[in-house]
């Protein structure tokens, strides 16, 4: 597995797979990996878009999709470990910027970026409200990284379902040539989702936070009988969270692609997003298809 910690070791490795004529699949991360990035890696690996792709995984914290300091400075940087589990899969290539190398112009104020990627209306509900300026942390990271790996294909997982609707959306409206495919959540085997801020779960929060997924779930059941009422589903589902010690941001029902909320039943996608103790958990579940 080659690592590549500058942008012009990528440049040369990328030169190398396109003089071979060979496909890139890139899976971008933060680092910390679980399983859930691992299954990212493998549909990579196995996607039918492309045969026998280079699969190159990023690991780069990005300051600018942080509006929290202490959160970007809390996050786990765990590249020795992330590395030995990628060579593991058999992962081709990672790349490990720093700040300055994707940043040219950082300093320590910031990223010293004059033009960036602003999203829209997708962006301005759910994680958007909660986090400002988030969004337009994740577009400009994600376009810079299209930009300097040049993907056929990239890898995103479903568990943060608004920021693959926005990354679609920035392909599509600005018209770059990777195809996004996705994931479904990889799960623990009581339904949590996993996600690299678990390991900050105190243990009795860690036994309660499963029941974000049930009653995700339970919500899912309820609106696809379409017996009570989607305001009421929703309203019996943040009742029972907050009982059991959940914090709400939003626990709400959306159409799939304007992710607008919807009150009558249908297809849609359910989200969330709740604190418990330290930890911020984000989850979501489909309802029809
Ligand atoms: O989902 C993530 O880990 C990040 O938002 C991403 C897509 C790697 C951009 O920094």
């Amino acid at each position: 597995m080659r690592l590549l910690r500058t942008r012009a070791e990528l440049a040369q490795w990328r030169a190398e797979q396109q003089a071979d004529g060979i496909g890139i699949a890139f899976v971008p991360t933060m680092g910390n990996l679980h399983d859930g990035h691992l299954r990212l890696v493998e549909q990579a690996r196995n996607t039918s878009v492309l045969t026998s792709p280079s699969v190159l995984v990023s690991i780069f914290v990005n300051p600018l999709q942080f509006n929290d300091p202490g959160d970007l400075a809390r996050y786990p940087r765990t590249e020795a470990e992330d590395c030995a589990q990628l060579a593991a899969q058999g992962v081709d290539a990672v790349f490990l910027p720093s700040v300055g190398d994707i940043y040219v112009d950082a300093t320590v104020d910031g990223t010293g970026l004059e033009v960036s990627v602003q999203p829209g209306a997708l962006a301005e509900h759910w994680e958007g409200a909660v986090r400002p300026g988030h969004f337009a942390g994740v577009t400009t990271v994600v376009a810079k990284l299209f930009h300097l790996v040049r993907p056929a294909i990239a890898v995103f997982g479903e568990k943060d379902f608004q920021q693959l609707q926005i990354v679609r959306r920035m392909v599509r409206d600005l018209d770059f040539e990777t195809k996004v495919i996705s994931v479904p959540t990889e799960r623990a085997s009581d339904g949590l989702a996993l996600s690299s801020r678990n390991r900050f779960l105190s243990p009795a929060d860690r036994r309660v936070a499963p029941l974000l997924y049930a009653q995700l779930q339970r919500a899912e059941t309820r609106i696809r009988q379409g017996v009570d009422s989607v305001d009421q589903v929703l309203a019996d589902s943040r009742d029972a969270l907050v009982a059991a010690g959940f914090e709400i941001d939003y626990f709400v029902f959306c159409d799939v692609d304007a992710l607008l909320p919807r009150r009558d039943a249908g297809p849609g996608i359910l989200l969330a997003a709740a604190r418990l103790g330290v930890v911020r958990l984000l989850d979501n579940s489909r309802v029809g298809s």
